[in-house]
Formats: C-alpha cells, sequence, structure tokens
C-alpha cells in the first residue's frame, strides 16, 4: 500500500546545523552522493571540468550553474536502472566561479551559457548505488542562451513580444531565471521564469516596467553590455523583457524538439507550475508569482488530457481560463493581530474564490485586450482585487489526498508602513519565517472557481520563542524550519519542504524536512538533511521505492569569492591544499541521498556483457 511505501524511507530527525558550518548531514543510516555536479561532462567530447581555465565553448558542454527544479524520472520499461534526469539552471555567481584574472567580459559569455536547462540520462548498477551520468544517452541535451523558443497561446505574434530579431514575435532565444517546476502528467517538464527583470537594463517608465521591477539602472548580471537585447531602451528591443517571465515546457524525450513558453500560463515571476489532471480530463496548472504581495494562480486548460497521446497533449497548456486567487478568512479581523497567534476558533482558515483573468479565450479584465492580460499578468491581475500573498514558491497538488500546497516562503515588508496588513492566510507582519497555505478546491473540482483553506503551518523556531504553528502538533516536538520553498510528496502523501532563507531566519543552514499531514501526528516537521554553508534545498524529490531522496543544492558559497570560498561542497578538498585546485571550491549538484551505504559512487556502473 501507499502507507507501507511511505515508511520505507523511515528516518530519525537530524539535528539543526549552524549556519556557519559547511556540511551536508544526513539521518544515521543514510548516505550522500553527488550524481552531477556544475562542469560535469554530458556529451563523449565534455571537456573535464577545469575552473582555472573554463571557456565558453566548454560550459556548453557540461552541467550549467547553480541547479534549481530537478526530477528524475525512472524507466521502469527495463530493468530500472535507467533514468532521466531534468535540471534547470537559475543564475550564476561569478564572483565565486571564476578566477579574478580572467576577464569580466568573458565571465559573463561563460555564465550565459551555464544557465539554461539540462537533460541527462542517467544509469546505475542496481538500486543500492546511487546514480551517475551517462555520457552516451541519446536524449542528453543543454538548452543554451541562444536555444529558440517557440511562443504558444493567445500571445504569441503579438506586438508585444515582436522585436528587431523576432519580427514576427513568435520566438525567442533562451530562457532566464529558471527556478521551480514540475512534471507534467505526459512526462514532459515545465520549469519557470523567475527573475528575469536582473537581466535587463530597461526604460523602466511604463506602468508595466515598474511593476515587474525593470529599472533603468545598470543590470545585475551586465549582459546589456555584451549583447543590445538585454537592454530594452536600445532600438528594435523594447519588447526584449517581454519575452521571459513565462512558463516553459520541455518534450525530454526528443532532443530535436522545440522548447515552448506558453502565454496562456501567464507572465509574472513565476516559480514554476504543477499540473494535474481534473475528474473532467482538463489539465490543472498551479503557479505561484514570487514577490512580496504578489499573487497565487491557476490555469484551467481548453481541451482534455488524452493518455498516451503526447502530441495532443503537448497543446494543452497552449489554450485555456486564467484565473487568480483571493482569500476570506472566517475569524473576525481583530483576532489577526499579525503576532502569528492562532484567532480564538483555533485555525487560520476560511474560503476563496478563483477570479477570471480569462475565460473562453477572453479576456475578462476591462481595459486589457487578451494579449496584454497574458504579457501584463500583474496589472491585470492588480484591477480585479486578489489576495496579496507573502511570496507564494511552489505550488503542488498532492497526489494522494488531492489537496493544494502553497509555500509562502516570507515577507519582510508585511504590516509595515503603507503595506497590506497581516490576514488570516498571511498573519504575521514582517513575516520572517513564512507559512503553509493548505487549499481544497470545493467538491474536489480542480476547474471550479470556490475553495476553501487552511494554513498547515506558521514557521519558526519555537524553542527560539517565535510563535509557530503546525496544525495543533506539540511544538515542542518539532524540527525547527524556516523560509519554505519548494514542496513534493512521497508514495503516503507526506510533504516534503525544502527551504531557503533559514539561515537569516532561525540562524539553522536550509534543510528538507519530512510533514506528516494525515492522523495523530498531523504538522509533525521532522529534519531529514541539511546543506552546506550559505547553500539553498531545491528540486526535493522522494523515491521511496528506492528508500532513496535527491535534492539541487543552489548556491553553496555564495558570499565568497574566488580568493576565500566559503564552502568546498560536495568534494571538501582542503582549500590549503595548493594541489587541491578544483575541488577547493564550492560546485552546485544534484545530490542523492540513499538508505545504506551507496557504494560506487561517482564511477559509472559496469555493463554486464
Ligand atoms: Fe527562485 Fe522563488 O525562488
Ligand atoms: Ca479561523
Ligand atoms: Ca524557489
Ligand atoms: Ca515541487
Amino acid at each position: 500500500s501507499a502507507t507501507a511505501k511511505g515508511k520505507s524511507l523511515a528516518f530519525k530527525a537530524i539535528d539543526p546545523v549552524h549556519h556557519e558550518i559547511d556540511e551536508f548531514v544526513v539521518p544515521n543510516g543514510y548516505s550522500w552522493h553527488p550524481i552531477v555536479r556544475w562542469g560535469d561532462a554530458l556529451f563523449p567530447d565534455s571537456e573535464p571540468f577545469d575552473p582555472e581555465n573554463q571557456s565558453v565553448k566548454k560550459q556548453r558542454r557540461q552541467f550549467g550553474y547553480n541547479n534549481d527544479f530537478l526530477e528524475i524520472q525512472v524507466d521502469r520499461s527495463g530493468d530500472g536502472n535507467r533514468a532521466l534526469l531534468f535540471a534547470n539552471h537559475e543564475y550564476s555567481n561569478d564572483a565565486i566561479m571564476y578566477p579574478d584574472s580572467m576577464d569580466e567580459k568573458t565571465k559573463r559569455a561563460i555564465s550565459r551559457e551555464a544557465h539554461g536547462l539540462t537533460v541527462v540520462e542517467l544509469e546505475r548498477r542496481n538500486a543500492k548505488t546511487p546514480w551517475a551520468v551517462d555520457v552516451n544517452g541519446a536524449n542528453n541535451r543543454r538548452f543554451l542562451i541562444g536555444t529558440e523558443y517557440e511562443f504558444t497561446g493567445p500571445a504569441a505574434g503579438s506586438d508585444l513580444l515582436r522585436t528587431r530579431d523576432y519580427p514576427k514575435g513568435d520566438k525567442v532565444q533562451g530562457t532566464l531565471g529558471n527556478c521551480s517546476g514540475g512534471l507534467t502528467p505526459w512526462g514532459t517538464l515545465v520549469s519557470g521564469e523567475e527573475n528575469f527583470n536582473s537581466y535587463f537594463r530597461a526604460q523602466g517608465k511604463s506602468e508595466a516596467d515598474k511593476r515587474y521591477g525593470l529599472t533603468n539602472d545598470a543590470s545585475a548580471y551586465g549582459w546589456e553590455d555584451d549583447l543590445q537585447r538585454f537592454d530594452t531602451n536600445k532600438s528594435g528591443y523594447g519588447n526584449e523583457a517581454n519575452r521571459f517571465g513565462w512558463i516553459v515546457e520541455v518534450d525530454p524525450r526528443d532532443p530535436e524538439s522545440t522548447p515552448l513558453k506558453h502565454t496562456s500560463l501567464g507572465r509574472f515571476k513565476h516559480e514554476g507550475a504543477n499540473i494535474t489532471i481534473a475528474e473532467s480530463g482538463h489539465a490543472v496548472a498551479y503557479m505561484g508569482d514570487d514577490e512580496k504581495f504578489d499573487y497565487l494562480y491557476k490555469f484551467v486548460s481548453k481541451g482534455k488530457y488524452i493518455e498516451g497521446d503526447l502530441p495532443h497533449n503537448l497543446t494543452l497548456l497552449s489554450e485555456g481560463d486564467l484565473f487568480v486567487a483571493k482569500f476570506t478568512g472566517n475569524s473576525p479581523k481583530s483576532e489577526i493581530d499579525g503576532s502569528g497567534a492562532v484567532p480564538a476558533d483555533g485555525e487560520f482558515d476560511g474560503s476563496g474564490q478563483w477570479l477570471p483573468l480569462i475565460t473562453d479565450g477572453k479576456s475578462q479584465v476591462s481595459g486589457m485586450a487578451i494579449d496584454e492580460v497574458l504579457v501584463n499578468t500583474r496589472l491585470a491581475a492588480d484591477k480585479v482585487g486578489p489576495t496579496k500573498m507573502d511570496r507564494c514558491e511552489d505550488v503542488e497538488p498532492n497526489p494522494v489526498n488531492g489537496k493544494i500546497y502553497v509555500a509562502c516562503t516570507n515577507n519582510s515588508d508585511r504590516g509595515t508602513d503603507g503595506k497590506a496588513a497581516a490576514d488570516e492566510a498571511n498573519p504575521r507582519t514582517e513575516n520572517r519565517d513564512g507559512h503553509i497555505v493548505e487549499l481544497t478546491e470545493r467538491g474536489g473540482d480542480h476547474t471550479g472557481t470556490e475553495f476553501d483553506w487552511s494554513l498547515l503551518m506558521v514557521c519558526g523556531d519555537p524553542k527560539q520563542g517565535d510563535k509557530t504553528y503546525f496544525s495543533g502538533f506539540p511544538v515542542d516536538q518539532v524540527s525547527p524550519i524556516s523560509c519554505p520553498d519548494n514542496v513534493t510528496f512521497d508514495s503516503a502523501g507526506n510533504l516534503w519542504i525544502s527551504t531557503d532563507g533559514a539561515p537569516d531566519g532561525i540562524g539553522y543552514c536550509d534543510g528538507l524536512f519530512k510533514v506528516t499531514i494525515e492522523g495523530k501526528q498531523r504538522g509533525r516537521v521532522e529534519q531529514f538533511l541539511s546543506v552546506p554553508r550559505e547553500g539553498e534545498v531545491c528540486g526535493p524529490l522522494i523515491h521511496d521505492d528506492d528508500k532513496s531522496a535527491f535534492v539541487a543544492v543552489q548556491h553553496p558559497g555564495e558570499d565568497g569569492s574566488w580568493a576565500n570560498q566559503h564552502s568546498q561542497f560536495p568534494d571538501f578538498v582542503d582549500a590549503t591544499d595548493v594541489d587541491a585546485g578544483v575541488a577547493a571550491m564550492p560546485r552546485p549538484s544534484v545530490v542523492q541521498v540513499l538508505r545504506g551505504k551507496g557504494k560506487d559512487n561517482g564511477k559509472p556502473p559496469k555493463k554486464d556483457s
């Protein structure tokens, strides 16, 4: 049964780890194994990682930087020892990646190729050994800054997407700021373009530029010094920034396929998307806009899912209805005092509505055409009165109970001067540690417009005196948790949460946590792992049938410099060892945590016969 499977990843919670400790910590009885690192070979012709002599050409054939979303699909049709890994590469940490002697222009050019996406095949000897990259995999692919994506949906070809390079507004080169994502029910991957604004110098004057954080200042990455399209002041490039901020979709089993950017799902700082099939057969995507006081969205496809018909299913995200969420609490406003104190009815809860932005192929927002709603979705949503949330990160339906889990990571501005006050769905002023919303579609209908909700937890460290809530579970028996970001589920329907920013909140390194959802233990938080200094835990996956968990470790040691690295993850070679070179620096990596010792790490499995 599902419950029995879930138990196979049994563990005793680890203690939280101080934020300056550079260690990867797993529970007793488990081992951890980096299965692919920044710079690792993906193809037979990939050159070995040599950071002192890194180049554009090398990076294009190697695993990219800052892996965030992660999916590993095990091929169960054979011996179960082959799999397909998908990861995105959100951004680069140029200050720690390159020797100081390298010129800035070269650093930027390499970093552009360290962004994007990776598909790579994995192999293993058996379920007790870790996965390893197979550089000969036929599906291995890097999606680079020059890779063309095709726009789908009502805004494809819109004037708002046209540039001098793409006068038809039908295609775009590259994907930027990819954060979380999801595996679709038809086996493709979707990934969210999040902080795209930081790649542009913009005109910065329009209402839209202001709403999306696009300013006429030098960009964070400085790419506008190399390529005109990253400066929307340049003639013919006024719309270039409109071509980012979308949900992308990739077919990992067709290396020749053109990846898609779906305009039907709107444009904002997309954390990611997770898709479920409603009873009616429609595909429903749940999505967060990760910005303080921004919104929760859902998309309902016009077409219906047809099992096994990939060409048809690949059209589902091109056309449909778009909604934004409004939450209404059921406790008196006077009981929501911003401290996080639980209201008198014992719960942070209430009802909600999905407010339409687009239905039946028509804009439902007065004064905005459908392409304007899709390109400037934040401006459209502002007009219909949704609830300003505390930074919606991963939003994912639980395959066991059908409820939707929304990670609200934090919002230091909640309730401060001139900003929205605490409400029942975002109950803490200057919300440092975040919370989790559990959303239940009315009647279990994912296509509907009414829902109920409650908070599963209000995070923090009870031992440090934080006011927390864990669905009534005793607060003195939970692992401290702060800044929930990505979520996933095990086969029993338990929620697993990875965090980003805990060091600034509760003072511990970020980690991966299991939260029991059903029964007397509901709300119990148990820490499963802790990542090295300055690292973030992304892309969690639980393969309990293989007694494994996977995480993508992002930006370890990000506050260091080339000469003073703060982390040596994952190889942990002593930085004072002059011969160490390569390894005495942090490398964002995908890690497999395996019950048992997991021998033969790092070596391709031996081929029998
Ligand atoms: Fe890239 Fe919202 O985290
Ligand atoms: Ca209540
Ligand atoms: Ca994230
Ligand atoms: Ca997830």
